[in-house]
């Protein structure tokens, strides 16, 4: 009795499990069996709408897009004959750029891409919009919404990566809409004018010989659901047909279907000529495009002996596109342009029979495209993928559907782009700083291979930081301060932070060990490594409020005890009002590891080539520079003559680019390089100290006395923080009170 029942239960369980993975890979692919995409746009819900003329089932959209919302058109523009799909909408009010990203596809192949668009005044505006329509970040077509027709787009591209975008552009005329949005697979040998740099908009597909106007011949006659219209004139045109099959050779360029094949029109005047044209339709951007015409023939009759069809084909009366030309029997054969015709705003087209031939001219169906580039690549596919990861890890919602790249001005809110000429474009800076960030820091950062700068402060990241993160080569800034990140910094990020490399930042996270050697309790390592720091840098402080006491001054014109001082440059000392308490919870964000090490480039980058002096010391030359990210800083560059050691030197960069401090300037990095050695420090813009004692500081005021004295001793209290010894700290004091 037992063997059963655990049968049953595997059985049970075995199903459960492939449920579920038949859940998650029905999530996940968005093709359906044949390699389709069909979406129904504005459809809401999880159930698909399936086209009664197809069979194809239509899924709803949200798995495709985060933006916009659905709407149904008015009721009076619902016919009984209404395909579903045309039924509701999605509109875009907000944001200039909303995108469909269509997933599962085969780098390099060929797609048919369509969209779809029905007004049907859903908004009770009445006024169809004007918007553009990108494949990917080309320029697909410029979309003339109609509250009566169903406006269809189609085009033929290369897709260069696993994914495309379909994206909706507000150009001021109105709000974006879509009805359905559909994509095709290809055989790479079909349509050989589409290239990797060259893309495909149809102008007119047509099938000649139906004389219904409802006979439209799509999926599943045409394996590649290309939509065959009807091309009714039954007063100028015989039709003839056959029921025989009419087939296609295996390397068939265009693998017209049979069914369009097997109906054809010839004049009903013997002697005329089968006539049609088309006007040029200007694109923005593009005022004459460039026409390829592609015209099937087959012939469906078959001759009796002596009988010849023979044909020209005429464009604009003499140009000859093709003479003595025989269509085969019962074989599909296409005559093309392989490049654009020439530029002309109307094309005639005429097909007339050759002297030589005893019967009327025939056509079966024709083609009508124009070219258009797909020259500009998107944004590097693994920087799409990583940054497509973060996006649905955190649930961003701004405006960050689309390539993320695309042009200067269109970016994702908060990413900067690098671009190259033909180049994909790479991420290079990401600032998701206040941006309600939880959860722990996606592993996909790692995979920005391109990023320079990442800026997660001000969030509520928790866990700790990713070890990989060390590994991107070009990253010179990360900034997690005021998260509650925990652990300690791996020790590959912290080699990094040695070798000057990278400047990490990560004030405000309570829980975060800074020392992976002496991870202890927070308070008691924070004080710990203070204690450790503070006889040398006392030292130093000491030496240099001596022999060159620059303080500054932080509040213009404040003339009242509630003047803030800030430390200075040479002394990091400072002034800070006496109703702070020193040494306060402070301490707790006290220990930084900001040694960046600068190259002497870059600091010539950063201050303009040394352009602005800001002091002079003993030590060297003070300059005004500004970060890549915009932080103010001063520079202190080591003059030859200095008299301070290059292993003083080198010992104080790395005391001070480990302690932070309100009451201390905050040091950025360092440089050592060759000859050149220089400490890059906040700036403080309120002039020095010394500049205030002695009234000559930016803002011309004198410092009376009482004011003298309380910096005197705020800055004793603001050494006390550091160090308990009072004999020292008194020097200090009578030194800035002399
Ligand atoms: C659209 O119409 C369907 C039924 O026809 C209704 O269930 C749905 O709520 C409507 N949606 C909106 C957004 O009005
Ligand atoms: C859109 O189409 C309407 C009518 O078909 C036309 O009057 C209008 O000029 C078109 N607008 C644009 C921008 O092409
Ligand atoms: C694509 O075709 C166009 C026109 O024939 C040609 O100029 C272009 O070089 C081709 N591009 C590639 C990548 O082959
Ligand atoms: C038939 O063609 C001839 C010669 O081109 C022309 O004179 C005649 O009007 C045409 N008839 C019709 C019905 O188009
Ligand atoms: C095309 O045909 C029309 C009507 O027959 C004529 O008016 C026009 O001049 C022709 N255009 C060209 C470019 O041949
Ligand atoms: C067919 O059209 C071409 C170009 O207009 C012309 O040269 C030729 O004579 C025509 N053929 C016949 C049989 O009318
Ligand atoms: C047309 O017929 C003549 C006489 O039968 C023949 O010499 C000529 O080659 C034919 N032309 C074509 C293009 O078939
Ligand atoms: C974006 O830049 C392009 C070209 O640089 C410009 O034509 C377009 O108007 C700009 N768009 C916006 C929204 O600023
Ligand atoms: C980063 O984003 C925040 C919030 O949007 C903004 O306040 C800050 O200025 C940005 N930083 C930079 C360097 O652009
Ligand atoms: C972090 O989360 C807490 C509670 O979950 C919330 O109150 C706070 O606003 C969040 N902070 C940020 C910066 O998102």
């Amino acid at each position: 009795m037992t063997m059963p029942k655990r049968m049953v239960a595997v059985s049970w369980s075995m199903l459960l499990c492939l449920a579920a993975a038949a859940a998650v890979l029905k999530a996940r692919a968005q093709l359906d069996s044949i390699g389709f995409i069909s979406i129904d746009c504005g459809l809401p819900g999880t159930a698909n709408s399936v086209d009664d003329a197809t069979k194809l089932s239509y899924a709803p959209d949200a798995a495709f897009t985060d933006a916009g919302s659905n709407h149904n058109i008015s009721v009076e523009y619902i016919t009984p004959t209404l395909a579903k799909r045309y039924l509701n909408v999605r509109s875009f009010p907000d944001g200039a750029r909303s995108c469909y990203m269509l997933r599962s596809l085969v780098p390099g192949l060929k797609y048919t891409l369509r969209a779809e668009f029905k007004y049907g005044n859903y908004d009770g505006l009445n006024r169809p919009p004007v918007f553009d329509l990108y494949a990917g970040v080309n320029f697909w077509s410029r979309v003339n919404a109609s509250s009566q027709k169903v406006v269809v787009l189609e085009a033929i591209v290369v897709v260069p990566e696993d994914y495309v975008h379909v994206c909706l552009v507000n150009t001021g005329s109105g709000t974006p809409f879509i009805s359905a949005l559909e994509l095709r697979p290809l055989k790479s040998s079909l349509y050989p004018q589409v290239n990797a740099t060259q893309g495909l908009v149809l102008l007119s597909r047509r099938n000649f010989g139906p004389t219904d106007d409802a006979d439209i011949v799509r999926y599943p006659d045409d394996p590649h659901d290309r939509v065959w219209l009807p091309f009714v004139n039954t007063a100028r045109w015989e039709a003839i047909s056959t029921s025989n099959k009419v087939r296609n050779l295996d390397d068939s360029e265009f693998a017209a279907p049979s069914k369009v094949m097997q109906t054809a029109i010839t004049p009903r005047n013997a002697s005329g000529r089968i006539e049609f044209f088309w006007l040029s339709e200007p694109q923005p951007g593009d005022p004459t495009p460039g026409y390829i015409v592609i015209l099937h023939f087959s012939e469906l009759q078959l001759l009796a002996g002596n009988a010849v069809r023979q044909q020209h084909l005429v464009l604009n009366d003499d140009l000859r596109f093709w003479s003595d030309y025989t269509p085969p029997y019962l074989l599909s054969d296409t005559i093309y342009s392989m490049k654009p015709l020439p530029r002309f705003s109307r094309y005639n087209f005429s097909i007339n029979a050759t002297a030589n031939s005893t019967m009327p001219p025939i056509i079966n169906a024709g083609e009508i495209f124009f070219v258009f580039s797909t020259a500009n690549v998107g944004t590097d596919y693994s920087d799409v993928s990583a940054i497509t990861a973060i996006k649905a890890k955190y649930r961003v919602k701004k405006n960050w559907a689309r390539d993320p790249c695309v042009t200067n001005n269109l970016t994702w809110d908060g990413l900067t782009c690098s671009y190259a000429n033909s180049n994909p474009s790479r991420i290079t800076r990401i600032n998701m700083s206040f941006s309600g960030l939880d959860g722990d820091i996606s592993s996909s950062f790692a995979n920005l291979k391109a990023i320079q700068y990442l800026d997660l402060s001000y969030n509520n990241l928790t866990g700790s930081i990713p070890d990989a993160l060390s590994q991107l080569p070009s990253l010179l800034v990360l900034d997690l301060t005021n998260n509650q990140l925990s652990g300690s910094i791996p020790p590959s990020l912290l080699k990094r932070i040695q070798d000057g490399s990278l400047n990490i930042r990560y004030g405000n996270n309570p829980n975060l060990c800074t020392n992976a050697a002496s991870c202890k309790p927070a308070k008691g390592r924070n004080k710990l490594a203070v204690y450790v720091a503070v006889p040398v840098v006392l030292v130093v402080v000491i030496v240099s409020a001596l022999v060159f006491p620059f303080l500054r001054r932080k509040k213009q014109g404040s003339t009242s005890t509630n003047i803030t001082m800030r430390p200075q440059i040479e002394t990091m000392m400072s002034y800070a009002p006496a109703t702070l308490p020193p040494g306060d919870a402070h301490t707790q964000s006290s220990l930084h590891l900001e040694n960046r090490k600068f190259t002497y480039k870059e600091l010539e980058m950063i201050t303009n080539n040394f352009q602005r002096v800001l002091g002079r010391g003993g030590f060297g030359e003070v300059y005004n520079g500004f970060l890549e990210d915009g932080t103010q800083v001063a520079i202190k560059l080591r003059s030859q003559f200095s008299n301070q050691g290059v292993k003083e030197f080198l010992i104080e960069a790395q005391i001070l680019t480990r302690i932070h401090h309100k009451n201390l300037v905050s040091m950025i990095g360092y440089c050592k390089d060759g000859q050149y050695m220089a400490l890059v420090y906040e700036y403080m813009s309120e002039g020095t100290l010394q500049e205030q004692i002695a009234g000559n500081g930016r803002n011309g005021k004198l410092l009376t006395w009482k004011q003298r004295l309380r910096i005197a001793v705020d800055s004793a209290q603001g050494t006390r923080q550091l160090c308990s010894r009072q004999p020292r700290m008194m020097f200090t004091v009578l030194v800035l009170c002399c």
